[in-house]
């Protein structure tokens, strides 16, 4: 009897021991943040690998620059390495006909989804997916932009509206460093197509 009763007094702690562990390291991961189902407190970084970077985030400020602002102006005469720089001027709107000419691209399926999906990112938070002008950034205040479906954009030729797409026109800024080319003209193809279904406002 006493045997068996000083076998079981062996066991039992070193069992509690262990359970111990695994409980303080399972408690240890969850309120560090690595179980993320169970916390949304951010992990504690014992390696914080890129987590923190030093690095400008869209729409920040900064305590860097004297101005603070952390989106600088492009540098004069530079542009992307493997980007085309856009030659022409907001002011050069009345010969672009000369100069840019038809649109090079089929309007087929692709085309248009394309340009649906780059009108929708890139230019509906001001001209509305509707393209009528009722933006997310014109309903907080931005400038109403005509409607797209308007007889002033309708009579446009397809050279102006890609003009208007790179270079801007008066408060709106150009896309030509955003945009490639190639969707520039889907676009284009894109606001024909919504011009032709729809009826003109
Ligand atoms: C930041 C808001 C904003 C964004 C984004 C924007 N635009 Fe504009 N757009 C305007 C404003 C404002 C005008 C009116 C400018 C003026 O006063 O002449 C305008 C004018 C135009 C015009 C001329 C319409 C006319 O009848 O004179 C076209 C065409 C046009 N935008 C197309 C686009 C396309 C295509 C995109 C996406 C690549 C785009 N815009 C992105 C604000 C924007």
């Amino acid at each position: 009897m006493e045997q068996q009763s000083t076998v079981k007094k062996k066991r039992f702690p070193l069992l509690r021991v262990l359970a111990g562990l695994a409980l303080a390291v399972l408690l240890g991961l969850i309120f560090g943040g690595e179980i993320p189902w169970f916390s949304d407190t951010p992990p504690i970084e014992i390696l914080n690998d890129m987590d923190d970077q030093f690095k400008v985030k869209p729409q920040v400020g900064s305590t860097f620059y004297a101005d603070r602002m952390a989106s600088r102006e492009l540098v004069p005469n530079t542009f992307p390495r493997n980007g085309v720089l856009y030659p022409l001027d907001k002011s050069d709107f009345e010969f672009v006909d000369s100069i840019i000419g038809a649109n090079p691209l089929q309007r087929t399926d692709f085309v248009l989804n394309r340009g649906q999906n780059r009108f929708e990112t890139m230019c509906a938070p001001c001209h509305g997916n509707d393209m009528h002008g009722e933006g997310t950034v014109v309903k907080k205040g931005f400038q109403q932009p005509p409607s797209l479906l308007a007889e002033n954009s309708r009579g446009l030729t397809d050279a102006h509206l890609f003009h208007i797409i790179s270079a801007g026109q008066n408060l709106m800024p150009g896309y030509a460093e955003k945009l490639p080319v190639n969707d520039r003209w889907t676009i284009v193809q894109y606001i024909r197509s919504m011009q032709e279904s729809k009826p003109v406002e």
